[in-house]
């Protein structure tokens, strides 16, 4: 039996700024992600500009992507930047003991990475290496970065052709210094990380947030340490938080193939980031009641077994629309949280994990997950607006999850956008609104649904197109009542524009 999902949207409740940061990307020295992902240099086949893909810098220009992360990630803690600047030919090569073993040959360094973030008009979120490096070296790659005067290291930024410091306005001081970066108890990474941040210094009016490195998972004492001892220390703290169909590491899980339990169990523990959210916020509400310190959950999606035949230190994984209701949702859940969340990023952009694109050579593919950031580019930067909604019971083995998530917002303009995620992978879900604080035929509604035939429908170099927003049209309006009937397995975002 379906049953009618109800709720309100109040249309005239603001709750706050839904920060475009939220749809951040990272993109690690990993697998295929920035060699042949994003980088394919300039004597490359393949269109580039300065020997970044065009095809690529494109499609993540359409979905606005605000803002990046790099070099890593694990690869972050091993990286040696002065390595990777200077005439390519000269530049050092070493092992990338975390992905494969494979050589790096620091072709894609600094100079490099700025480029790109100039060619995708986003924001560089920079991760320094506290694991093996120096007090020293993190110091001055922000002095290379962003210091515009006379100094040894701004001598040899313009030495390397750039002569203008770029602004740089996310800095993190190590990554998984729990684990891939450093094995360190939070107590000890703690009181480093007070004093590698004392010397990421705000040169020339740049004003860069310092984020420490924070919690994996449910590590509620790493937070709370980190908190209390060096709360005061920084603009925002990292959650780290992967989606696995089954809880080992050793087999987690196909991306394609799966049976309806993978389905069920997949969006069931994507959902788990509320209870992360709400459970790390409490503490950090706790030592910054003012909600000063962000928490940016800077390394979040699904991670499956890799593709067979595939490197297994590259991550290479497809996408379907199973990794599409995993976005929606977790979006969502993003937007209830946005007073504390500032900035969430997807792992990673290209070729690895839960990415947005797939390259093989010359060609690209667009994912399910892609086609979510771009129907819920809307949201950036919009007032969310108060909605509830009963979200129903998706049953399965004795286990229950919601059968319909959603969100809304108005934007600059005074359109609203309501997005739902239908997790049910059999059922229509029926949603009725009850649309308060706007007058009945204010708004002229539109709407673009994203499923698949089906759950693990996916795109594939043969047929990049079989997974796609199409226009969504079962919906009606009357007397402030708004019926939608979504399909089973769909993402779905109606536009309300004011007339
Ligand atoms: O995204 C892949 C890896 O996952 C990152 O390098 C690391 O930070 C995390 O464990």
């Amino acid at each position: 039996m379906i049953v009618t999902l109800k709720g309100i949207l109040n249309a005239d409740q603001g709750r706050g700024k839904i920060n475009r940061h939220i749809y951040g990307h990272f993109s690690e020295h990993l697998g295929r992600c920035i060699y042949e992902g994003i980088w394919v240099g300039e004597d490359s086949s393949i269109p580039n500009t300065n020997g970044i893909r065009n095809d690529v810098v494109k499609a993540l220009k359409n979905i606005k992507i605000p803002v990046l992360r790099w070099p890593g990630g694990c690869f972050a803690d091993e990286y040696h930047w002065k390595d990777g600047i200077g005439p390519k030919e000269n530049r050092k090569r070493m092992i990338n003991t975390h992905w494969g073993g494979v050589v790096e040959n620091n072709h894609f360094g600094t100079h490099e990475f700025m480029e790109l973030c100039a060619q995708l008009e986003c924001e560089p979120y920079i991760n320094g290496n506290v694991g093996s490096g120096t007090v020293q070296e993190m110091s001055e790659w922000v002095e290379y970065l962003t210091f515009g005067g006379v100094s040894p290291m701004s001598e040899l930024r313009a030495q390397n052709g750039r002569k203008e410091p770029w602004s740089v306005t996310y800095f993190g001081v190590g990554n998984e210094n729990w684990g891939c970066g450093g094995n360190m108890r939070p107590e000890y990474y703690a009181d480093l990380y007070r004093r590698y941040q004392t010397y990421v210094r705000n040169y020339d009016g740049n004003k860069i947030h310092r984020i420490a490195c924070g919690p994996n998972v449910d590590d509620y004492n790493w937070m709370e340490v980190l908190m209390r001892e060096a709360g005061r220390f920084m603009d925002a703290i990292t959650l780290h938080y992967y989606t696995l169909p089954n809880d080992n590491w050793q087999d987690k899980g196909a991306a394609t193939g799966f049976d309806e339990n993978a389905w069920f169990s997949t969006l069931k523990k994507a959902l788990r980031m509320d209870e992360l959210i709400t459970r790390h916020s409490t503490i950090m509400d706790k030592y910054d009641p003012e909600g000063r310190v962000g928490l940016i959950v800077d390394e979040w999606g699904t991670w499956y077994n890799v593709e067979p035949g595939t490197n297994p230190g590259f991550l290479y994984q497809q996408n379907t629309i199973r990794d599409a209701l995993v976005a929606g949702l977790t979006f969502n859940i993003f937007h209830k949280h946005s007073g504390r969340v500032r900035m969430a990023n997807i792992a990673q952009t290209v070729n690895v994990l839960q990415a947005v694109i797939l390259t093989e050579g010359e060609k690209m593919i667009l994912t399910p997950t892609y086609h979510v950031f771009d129907m819920y580019k809307v949201h950036q930067d919009a007032e969310s607006l108060d909605l509830a909604l009963e979200t129903g019971s998706y049953r399965m083995g004795g286990e229950e999850i919601p059968a319909v998530t959603a969100t809304a917002s108005r934007d600059a303009a005074g359109n609203i956008h309501i997005s739902f995620c239908n997790l049910q992978h059999q059922a229509e879900g029926k949603v009725e609104l009850a649309l308060r604080g706007l007058v009945s035929g204010d708004v002229a509604i539109t709407g673009t649904t994203l499923t698949g035939d089906k759950w693990d429908a996916h795109n594939t170099f043969d047929q990049p197109e079989n997974v796609k927003p199409r226009t969504f049209d079962d919906f009606a309006e009357e007397d402030g009542k708004l019926a939608v009937t979504l399909p089973p397995m769909s993402v779905t975002t109606l536009k309300l524009a004011v007339k």
